[in-house]
């Protein structure tokens, strides 16, 4: 932790320290699990966190509060331009810059971020099959995306993880071979349960693969053992026997892992959210451009922190989706 800074803790004593940044709010892809086909408004540019105004909150963040780490996050973040200035900058800061993308582009520009301090990528990848995936992100793009993989790996970014949200009726046919994919590679796959921050409220419970599920699934090809001691990260983790690797599942749905939580996010403009499925915002981008001092940033963020929940209410009668969908709070 830098010198002088203090553990940021919100009301249920959990300690905050992981920040994720939406640095974009459009994408190249259009997954039917996260936005319409057509017809989404995109921000303004005047709305959009500049780089330097992005890297002042994630400098508060880590001197003050000692967070490790940031993520970037969309939309898709590659197609944000210069995007490697903006990981240089953070990487400036001496933490942890990782980043989730959807790969399509990724086989151009892996050396760059790599060079520019980009330390860990996970990947998206639903499907193997050709027109499945093509039906899943509404572009034909399995080939490129299969390649971004392999850039991923080839210029070492440490770890490169999979993510698959699992959509019954529609992917849930391939969890075995998704998971193949990843022992293949020795890379980790994480199964996403699908969860209600799709544009277009199509989520149904009926639609959710559960965590039980799929490890049954699994566990009927593979002898799978759970690694203890998740700490604050979403997935929980199973090693195959006899390799050793290992597969993981985000079981936002059916075992949410609220009480670890130790995430906030920053929207594309300028939005605190202390949660994926929190209703309300709190605007730094107000509080930037008016010229306010890190102090006083920085007591937003903690007034901020002290109203984060327990935890979602996903599975209550009482659960109030967010306004925005997942793309345009950040993955
Ligand atoms: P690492 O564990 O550091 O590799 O990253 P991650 O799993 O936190 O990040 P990633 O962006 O790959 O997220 C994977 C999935 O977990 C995505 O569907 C995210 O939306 C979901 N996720 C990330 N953070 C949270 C969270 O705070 N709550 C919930 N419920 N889901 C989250
Ligand atoms: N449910 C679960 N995961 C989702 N993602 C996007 N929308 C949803 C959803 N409705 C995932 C993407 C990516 C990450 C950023 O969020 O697949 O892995
Ligand atoms: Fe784009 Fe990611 Fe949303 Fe797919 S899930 S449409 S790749 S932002």
């Amino acid at each position: 932790m830098s010198e002088g800074a203090r553990d940021l803790v919100d009301p249920f004593g959990r300690v905050v320290r992981d920040l994720r940044i939406a640095v974009t709010d459009r994408c190249n892809f259009r997954c039917t699990y996260c936005m319409p086909e057509e017809g989404m408004v995109w921000m303004p540019r005047s709305e959009i966190l500049t780089f330097e105004e992005i890297s002042r909150i994630a400098r508060i963040c880590v001197e003050r509060y000692g967070f490790g780490g940031v993520r970037l996050t969309g939309g898709e973040p590659t197609i944000r331009a210069n995007i490697t200035e903006l990981v240089s900058q953070l990487a400036a800061l001496g933490i942890d810059v990782a980043m989730t993308t959807n790969a399509a582009t990724l086989r151009n520009i892996a050396p760059a971020l790599r060079e520019a301090g980009l330390d860990r990528i996970n990947i998206s990848l639903d499907s193997l099959d050709r027109d499945k995936f093509a039906r899943m992100t509404r572009r034909d793009e399995l080939d490129n995306v299969l390649a971004g993989i392999d850039a991923a790996i080839a210029v070492g970014f440490d770890p490169v993880k999979i993510n698959a949200v699992i959509e019954r009726g529609v992917n849930d046919d391939e969890l075995v071979d998704l998971a193949r994919f990843g022992r293949e590679q020795d890379i980790e796959v994480r199964f996403i349960e699908f969860m209600p921050l799709d544009a277009t409220d199509e989520w149904q419970k009926s639609k959710v693969v559960g965590q039980d599920e799929i490890v049954a699934r699994l566990g009927e090809v593979w002898d799978l053992e759970q690694v203890p001691a998740r700490g604050a990260a979403p997935a929980d983790r199973w090693r195959y026997a006899d390799t050793g690797q290992t597969v993981g599942i985000i079981p936002t749905v059916t075992k949410p892992f609220c009480g670890d939580c130790d995430r906030v996010r920053l929207t594309t403009d300028g939005q605190f959210r202390t949660c994926l499925f929190a209703t309300d915002e709190f605007d730094l981008r107000a509080a930037l451009r008016s010229g306010e001092t890190d102090d006083e940033i920085a007591a937003r963020i903690e007034a901020a922190v002290g109203t984060k929940w327990a935890g979602h209410q996903i599975n209550q009668v009482n659960f109030i989706r967010p306004k925005r969908n997942m793309s345009q709070i950040g993955g």
